[in-house]
């Protein structure tokens, strides 16, 4: 532990009522897969290819069979509060009609697992895995229909856990779904058309909105949504580079951001986008853009904008993760003030920040000084974006457990916890080690700035 403790963080400008958690989501650790309707991911999954270990979601980490030993597992971090998703089609196996019995038990159990170990439930409704009926009867986003059985699904968890649940993500990352999963094809469905995609993200905004009358109505929880964001950065001091820094920008992270603040899309990207834009009926813009309590961020690494050769963080030596991103801790701080600056001061929550490495299991123990350094670097940005005077309200490391990572499967390892794939054994790493010890200095911390 004495080499951690000199990387721990400057934690001082960061508020009393600060929440630490740590992230999952359902298709990526769940398993049961027999218990719940079938996802667009488990189709894409059985695509040749599509996977990089030809792995799929049907047991991944076992985690509904193995919830309690699970709470226990978080509870031993010193975590205050546990991001998950709810998966839509273990509440409405075909996408429509009512919830299923079962499934709902499920979330009941865990909810009240965590209220019972004094952990703050962060449910996110929407991590990507939409039911399969639903791409097949209505097209999945790319279909309006979809956004109105989210909206109705929305409205069945808020009316059975709305009660317990202390925080509401509506979606998860709506520019992953849409552009990986709609434009670049590598995430399901799998498909490749710019029009589609943006149709798909407009119609996942709709069903934020659908969503967020929902939970209103029937829950006091706080309720907001998770975008991925970065900042865009041009590779070269060109006026093409910079132009394109722009309109990336705009795509990833104005886009969401504009709509979901002041109910319109950014109109250089309208502009760029000419018959790729989505088409809008009247009224969706106010949906859009009701009042949200948090704005999540999930931050990874910042991009490049190039025109040229696209940039490679491997190529330029710079230091990356197992994923091929680079480690830029900087980006983090001046993602945040920028958020606070150009969007009115919105309260963000970090919903994701973490790396993978090639952990190894030496002597049963996990030694991933790296993703320390990591995360101690970047809770060292939040921290920069608070002295700033952003409003920043929490921190989720992803992830709780190594999980299966969409297109790389099992073989991208983004957990404090180490979870081996042929026995399902769990084993917390040094991460989770330090993660405890953090927790327990800022613990101390906050006493004494009460006392
Ligand atoms: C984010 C996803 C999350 C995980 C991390 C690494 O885009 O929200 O599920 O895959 O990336």
């Amino acid at each position: 532990m004495d080499r951690d403790q000199l990387i721990i963080p400057d934690l001082k400008h960061l508020p009393g009522n600060f929440v630490w958690g740590v992230a999952t989501s359902a298709f990526q650790i769940e398993g049961a897969a027999d218990r719940r309707g079938e996802s667009i991911w488990d189709a894409f999954c059985r695509r040749p290819g599509a996977i990089a270990d030809g792995s799929d979601g049907l047991t991944a980490c076992d985690h509904v069979d193995r919830l309690e030993s699970d709470l226990d597992l978080i509870a031993s971090l010193g975590v205050e509060a546990y991001r998950f998703s709810i998966a839509w089609p273990r509440i409405q196996p075909e996408g429509s009609g009512a919830p299923s019995s079962g499934g709902l038990g499920f979330y009941d159990r865990l909810i009240d697992g965590l209220l019972a170990r004094g952990i703050r439930p962060y449910a996110t409704l929407y991590h990507w895995d939409l039911p399969q009926a639903l791409q097949l009867r209505h097209g999945g986003w790319a279909g309006r229909e979809t956004a109105f059985r989210f909206g109705d699904y929305a409205d069945q968890v808020a009316r059975h856990l709305g009660d317990r649940i202390v925080s509401f993500a509506t979606l998860n990352e709506p520019w992953v779904v849409a552009i990986l999963g709609h434009e670049q094809g590598i995430f399901a469905p799998g498909l490749r058309s710019r029009a589609i995609a943006m149709q798909a993200s407009h119609h996942l905004l709709v069903a934020h909105g659908l969503a967020l009358q929902a939970i209103r109505a029937s829950s006091r929880a706080e309720a907001g949504i998770v975008l991925n964001m970065s900042p865009i950065h041009p590779l070269t001091d060109s006026d093409a580079d910079r132009t394109k820094a722009v309109i990336d920008d705009g795509l990833i992270n104005r886009w969401y951001m504009d709509a979901i603040h002041y109910g319109h899309y950014p109109a250089d990207v309208l502009a760029h986008l000419g018959a790729d834009s989505p088409q809008q009926l009247p009224g969706d813009n106010t949906l859009i853009s009701q009042p949200v309590d948090f704005v999540g961020v999930n931050y990874y690494t910042r991009s490049f904008a190039s025109t040229g050769e696209p940039w490679s963080a491997e190529k330029t030596g710079a230091a990356v993760t197992d994923m091929g991103w680079e480690i830029y801790p900087d980006g983090l701080t001046e993602l945040l003030v920028r958020l606070d600056r150009d969007w009115n001061h919105p309260r963000l929550l970090v919903t994701e920040n973490g790396a993978a490495f090639a952990d190894q299991r030496v002597d049963g123990a996990v030694d991933d000084h790296p993703r320390v350094e990591y995360l101690a670097t970047h809770l060292a940005a939040v921290d920069q974006a608070a002295r700033q005077g952003v409003n920043i309200a929490g921190y989720f490391v992803w992830s709780l457990m190594d999980n299966f990572e969409w297109a790389s499967g099992y073989r991208k390892r983004f957990g404090i916890v180490h979870v081996d794939y042929a026995t399902l054994e769990r084993t917390p790493k040094r991460s989770a080690h330090w993660v405890g010890e953090l927790l327990r200095q800022w613990k101390a911390l906050r006493a004494q700035r009460v006392s």
